[in-house]
């Protein structure tokens, strides 16, 4: 990583969620790294605490904070984005990141399955912008960034539940941004649709395949010929939280080395 050459989201406040690992955590150090507070939550309350630590010690004093939130959680929202707004002083972003992938094809999945990957990739997000509105209308201009998928423009076979579940936050974050503008609030809300990154989420697909067949198979379509890393991603939140976007919203913003294209 170079060093950043400009606080791009310095006085932001941000709420993070799936922020133990991955993209979340990835996402959490940079807004950090460029002078935003993060408020970062994950169901494995450990392991978000310890990267909230490694944040705060990066920055020797506290612009960090993590709690335990399971997503589907409804009076959770309710309480911890209080609770982060008081932490921070305001809240004016919130990504929407915690995602579950989910293995099965049309007739395979069962409806409990369905069910479980629509709550956390899907509702969570209407939950997560529905309660923290109030916040990000006291706190404009204001940002709001769902990780979406580029399995909600490209199906991904064998995984018809997280497709479809990817495709409906592409739509829900495009409601949420005509919501505001129609209120003529200044809170922007876009996707960010990335491809195959190595994460936590991609690890069965490696365990099964192996290292090299996995990479193999997953850089197969991606005209840029590798796989993401997690600051591919972490950047482009990083401009969607920003003041530098504020002409964008209802987005789909692409990560995705060009897959989409081909
Ligand atoms: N890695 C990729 O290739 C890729 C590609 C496209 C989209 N995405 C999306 O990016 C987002 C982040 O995934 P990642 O790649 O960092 O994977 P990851 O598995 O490392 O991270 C997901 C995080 O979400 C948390 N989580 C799961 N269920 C939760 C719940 N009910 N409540 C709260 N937290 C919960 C997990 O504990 C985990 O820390 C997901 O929405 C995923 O669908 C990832």
């Amino acid at each position: 990583m170079t060093a950043p050459t400009a606080l791009r989201v310095a006085g932001k406040r941000a709420f993070v969620t799936g922020a133990a690992g991955g993209l979340g955590a990835a996402t959490g150090r940079m807004l950090a790294r460029h002078g935003a507070s993060v408020f970062l939550t994950d169901v494995d309350e450990t392991a978000v605490r310890v990267v909230a630590d490694d944040i705060n010690h990066e920055h020797g004093r506290q612009v960090a904070w993590s709690v335990a939130q399971d997503v589907r959680d409804e009076e959770r929202w309710k309480t911890l984005l209080a609770e982060a707004a008081s932490a921070m002083g305001g809240l004016s972003v919130l990504v929407n990141n915690a995602g579950v992938g989910s293995l099965g094809t049309t007739e395979q999945i069962e409806l409990t399955e369905w069910r479980r990957v629509m709550a956390v990739n899907v509702e969570s997000i209407l939950l997560g912008c529905k309660y923290a509105l109030p916040y990000l209308r006291a706190n404009q201009p204001a940002s709001i960034i769902n990780i979406s998928s580029l399995a909600a423009f490209k199906v991904d076979p064998d995984y018809t539940a997280y497709n479809t579940s990817k495709a409906a936050v592409a739509m829900l974050s495009k409601s949420v941004a005509i919501d505001c503008a129609r209120q003529k609030i200044d809170v922007r809300c876009n996707s960010v649709h990335p491809a195959f990154i190595r994460t936590g989420i991609v690890a069965p697909f490696f365990a099964a395949l192996g290292e090299e067949e996995a990479t193999r198979k997953l850089v197969r379509g991606i005209p840029l010929r590798r796989l993401g890393e997690p600051d591919d991603v972490a950047y482009a939140v990083l401009y969607l939280a920003s003041d530098e976007s504020r002409y964008v919203t209802a987005a789909e913003m692409l990560v995705d080395g060009g897959a989409c294209a081909v």
